[in-house]
């Protein structure tokens, strides 16, 4: 047993005592429509919603305040002008330290988005149509999303690490006409041609969904093609002209994400106006406990949900001043990050557990060499901490007197669902911690036995919150395919957990054939399609391995067409086809050729026994006697790769 931590006491004052929490966490409960509709007062409505949720779960359909009236880009922006307009809203850090940095405040940052609205306006677009943001990490990507939600518009953000082909499926899926990108991005000092990308992607996708406009954004300079009559530079089509915001239902779509999952392509997450607002506001109030002229920090890409929650919409509801950072934790060297808090006087940082364990590895004195006084709380997220790099965050970066939050949450959850909050809970390493307000989380059995108490099991919601996801785009059926049916009037999220006697979720990753690689999903489905797309390849089956500093690798087994062989220079191959059909992120750690896959006798692959053989523990494989051919699983044994 891991003893728990107590909450340094330096942290205060607080927006959430113990006492507080759990009055409040018993109220959310109990009452949880009074309860949602005051945390609603956060947002300023256009019509204040008197409906708190209206959900159900069999058959799914999910309301929260549907009878209200908001923008998110009013409340993350025009509100706050009469008291904040000098307030600085966003500070940009460049990938390269000797870039000039800058800072928008709210004033300025309103400025921004009236022009960027006013050019999408100019290029066509109006309330419900998607828009595909593929940018870099500059202040233009949170612009571009405020700027959609103004028009009513649905942002569909796509991480700038994928490939054109990634790109051009995620553009088709949800029929975007548009799509706004800049010239290049900056990574670790490469530049990533974003606009070329954007231009191959319509090249694939040109005959399903006719892209009509692409507005660029200048940032390296870099040169590009720009295809008359579609493409278009921001400056020729921005206006200062009022733009006001458009009156959306709280139901109306804010945007679309789209995230992987055990089976088939990526699927077009959707969340809606007031629900999410009211999660995000709230959630970030209470867990990173902000405080009036606070920096805070979070380091995910915007192309990721925790890039939306918390780097734009959360930070700029509570009229805060958050950092977006273009670069990465090892460039210049591995004190960036130190560097970027002195430099800026970071106060709260949120980050994952991957880059804090590669930092970790390479040495305190990247640490200390750096002041991090300014620091006050450290956040995670995105996979399990292992309580050896907990500790290094809590003692090597915050020096002991920082509380650690290990938030989990989901694309699906809105914002974060299981964390301690800093003020008010003890911290165990390695636990995320207590419910957050409205969050009523269950253990269940394979068969869906509920289990009580001390227990590990698989990790269900039971009732709904507002920051849940309500539907995937376009396919209503799979969202209840995917979420709520395997344990019908239940929200599964795929993670496995355990519960200990006082309370605390410790979540023990995913259960289902989702990986989580550096913190991003991966379905072993869409590796699997890369990979047999190539001619070469018969058949694929992907699985996840323990890895140091990634959380998992990516571990493929791959059967050649006859008359192949698996060179070195096949596996090179593939690995980059796999790049590019994806992206980077996706890329091969292992690639083991194989003579065959281990099959039952009527064909499905046991991936139970391919995942224990990368694990390295093939002591355990279980009942082999179904497979059709008994004796491959000596040969994989033999070829195993992960030793
Ligand atoms: C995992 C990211 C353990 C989990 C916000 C979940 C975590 C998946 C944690 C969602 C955490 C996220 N501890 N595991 N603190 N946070 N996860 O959609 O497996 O990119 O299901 O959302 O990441 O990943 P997603």
């Amino acid at each position: 047993m891991i003893h728990a931590v107590e909450r340094p006491q330096a942290h205060a004052p607080t927006h959430c005592t113990p006492e507080q929490y759990d009055a409040m966490y018993r109220a959310s409960v109990e009452t949880p429509d009074a309860f949602w509709l005051e945390q609603a007062q956060r947002l300023d409505w256009f019509t204040a919603p008197t409906i708190g949720g209206d959900w159900a779960y069999d058959p799914v359909a999910i309301k929260w305040f549907e009878d209200g009236k908001l923008n998110l880009c009013h409340n993350a922006v025009d509100r706050h002008l009469p008291e904040h307009a000098d307030t600085t809203a966003l500070i940009f850090e460049p990938d390269d330290p000797a870039s000039e940095d800058r800072s928008l405040t709210y004033g300025e940052l309103h400025r921004e988005v009236v022009r960027m609205a006013n050019a999408l306006k100019k290029l066509g677009v109006g309330k419900g149509d998607r828009v595909t943001i593929y940018m870099p990490m500059i202040l233009e990507g949170a612009v571009a999303m405020l700027a959609c939600a103004r028009l009513g518009a649905v942002h569909s953000v796509v991480f700038g690490g994928f490939s054109p082909e990634a790109l051009a499926g995620r553009i088709e899926d949800c029929g975007s006409r548009f799509v706004i990108t800049a010239d290049e991005g900056l990574r670790g000092g490469k530049r990533v041609p974003l606009k070329a990308n954007v231009d191959a992607a319509l090249n694939l996708a040109a005959h399903a969904t006719p892209v009509e406009g692409v507005l660029v954004i200048p940032h390296t300079g870099g040169t590009i093609d720009m295809v008359e009559g579609r493409d278009h530079w921001l400056a020729d089509l921005a206006s200062d002209e009022d733009c006001p915001c458009e009156v959306m239902d709280a139901e109306d779509p804010l945007f679309i994400l789209y995230t992987s999952g055990s089976t088939g392509k990526p699927k077009g997450v959707l969340h809606t106006t007031g629900g999410y607002g009211v999660w995000t506001a709230t959630t970030f109030h209470y867990i990173f406990d902000y405080q009036p002229g606070e920096v805070f920090w979070c380091t995910a890409d915007i192309g990721w949900v925790t890039g939306h929650s918390y780097v734009v919409y959360g930070p700029l509801f509570n009229a805060a001043t958050a950092l977006v950072f273009e670069g990465v934790p090892n460039y210049p060297d591995h004190g960036r990050f130190w560097d970027v808090v002195d430099k800026h006087q970071v106060n709260i940082i949120y980050t994952a557990p991957t880059a804090i364990r590669a930092l970790m590895r390479e040495g305190d004195h990247h640490v200390t060499s750096r002041s991090r006084a300014s620091l006050r709380l450290l956040g995670s997220v995105g996979e399990p901490i292992n309580p050896e790099a907990w500790r290094w965050y809590f003692d090597v970066v915050g020096e002991g007197r920082c509380p650690v939050i290990d938030t989990w949450w989901q694309t699906e959850t809105g914002g974060c669902m299981i964390t301690t909050l800093p003020g008010a809970h003890d911290m165990k390493p390695g636990s995320a911690g207590l419910p957050f307000f409205g969050v009523r989380p269950q253990l269940v059995d394979n068969e869906g036995h509920v289990l009580e108490g001390a227990n590990e099991g698989n990790l269900c919601i039971t009732h709904s919150w507002p920051g849940q996801a309500r539907t995937v785009y376009g396919d209503h059926e799979r969202f209840v395919q995917t979420y709520f049916s395997t344990y019908v009037g239940k929200y599964f999220t795929g993670d496995g957990c355990k519960r200990d006697e006082d309370g605390y979720y410790w979540i023990t990753g995913r259960v289902d054939d989702v990986i989580n690689v550096s913190g991003h999903r991966m379905g072993t489905a869409e590796v699997e399609s890369a990979l047999v797309l190539h001619a070469k390849v018969a058949e694929a089956a992907v699985v996840g391995y323990p890895h140091d500093i990634k959380g998992q690798g990516i571990y493929c087994y791959v059967t050649l067409n006859v008359g192949e062989d698996g060179s070195d220079g096949l596996l090179a191959e593939l690995k980059a086809h796999v790049r590019k059909e994806i992206g980077p992120i996706a890329t091969p750690d292992i690639i083991h050729f194989t003579d065959g896959l281990p099959k039952t006798r009527s064909g499905k692959i046991m991936r139970r026994i391919l995942r224990k053989i990368a694990e390295n523990e093939f002591g355990a494989l279980g009942d082999t006697s179904t497979l059709a051919d008994p004796s491959l699983v000596e040969r994989l044994i033999e070829g195993r790769q992960n030793r």
